[in-house]
């Protein structure tokens, strides 16, 4: 009897049939600009959450803890708004805001001194909050307590399921590839599923303590140099290894070996 042998020879990225390659390539391809547009996009939106270009720990802190130690009215009244009214006004708002911005407060007293310090714009200039309305003011003297427990739940899910399925199909396109070793590819084939894990729990933390937000850099800088590495190696397997018409046999069948087991072998009877 003709001894049976499947070793599947053309398994691995280099020898994939073309058909497949242009599969996997593809996919590579369009993950990897959305990889792109999705750093683009938080140093967009969150780069900017202390004001200043480029992803730093005080945005991630903003983002996610909030700026706990002021609300957007008492830092205005600092910054911008320094110059606004007089120095009494801003006093008796702050006081005002750090007693609870009560409705009661405001009609009684404060409602006047808005109306002498800021409603000659705010009030006429479209677009700034209209300090004649209670809730208006009231919404600037909140405590900025970053994301709500309703947007992490939300971001949380549509994260960890999108992602987790980007990452399956490049860990297991990243599974064909050869000369890398072993312990290496299960290693960075695991990590951006437990960086995964630690971003979006990092999101939780931080906002009840700031002092997480490194997990945050920690879990996206670990999944994006691992992604980076599956994307560049097997592209350049596919790509350019693939030339020279070397056969490099079954890339799963390393794993066989390490764990003894002779893949030559008839599978036995049981
Ligand atoms: C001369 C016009 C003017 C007066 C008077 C004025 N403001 Fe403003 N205020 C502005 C403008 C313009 C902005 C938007 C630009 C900025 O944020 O600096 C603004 C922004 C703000 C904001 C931020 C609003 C937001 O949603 O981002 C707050 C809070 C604020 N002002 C509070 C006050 C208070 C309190 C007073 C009275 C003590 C006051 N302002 C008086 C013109 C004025």
């Amino acid at each position: 009897m003709v001894k049976m042998r499947s070793h599947m020879v053309w398994l691995n990225l280099p020898n994939m049939p073309t058909p497949v390659k242009v599969l996997f390539i593809g996919y590579l391809l369009v993950i990897g600009l959305g990889l792109l547009m999705a750093g683009l996009q938080i140093m967009l939106t969150h780069g900017m959450a202390d004001g200043k270009p480029g992803l730093s720990m005080d945005d991630i802190v903003y983002s996610y803890y909030g700026n706990r130690t002021n609300s957007k009215i008492e830092a205005k009244l600092h910054g911008s708004m320094k110059e606004m009214g007089t120095p009494e006004s801003h006093l008796e708002i702050i006081k005002w805001v750090r007693a609870g911005s009560t409705e009661a407060d405001w009609n009684a007293h404060i409602k006047d001194v808005f109306k002498e310090n800021c409603t000659g714009c705010h009030g006429v200039i479209p677009g700034l909050p209209n300090f004649n309305k209670y809730e208006d003011a009231k919404s600037v003297a909140k405590i900025d307590e970053g994301a709500s427990v309703q947007s992490l739940t939300r971001v949380s899910h549509i994260h960890l399921f999108g992602i987790a399925f980007i990452f399956f199909l490049m860990g297991f396109i990243f599974s064909f590839a050869i000369g890398v070793p072993r312990v290496l590819k299960i290693v960075v084939m695991a990590f951006p599923f437990a960086f995964l894990i630690v971003d979006v729990a990092s999101w939780w933390l931080t906002k009840y303590s700031p002092h997480f937000a490194w997990f945050t850099m920690i879990g996206g800088i670990g999944y994006s140099l691992a992604s980076t590495y599956m994307w560049f190696v097997s592209m350049y397997e596919m790509l350019i290894l693939s030339r020279n018409g070397k056969i490099y046999g079954n890339a799963w069948e390393a794993d066989m070996k390490a764990w003894g087991v002779d893949p030559d072998k008839q599978p036995e009877a049981s």
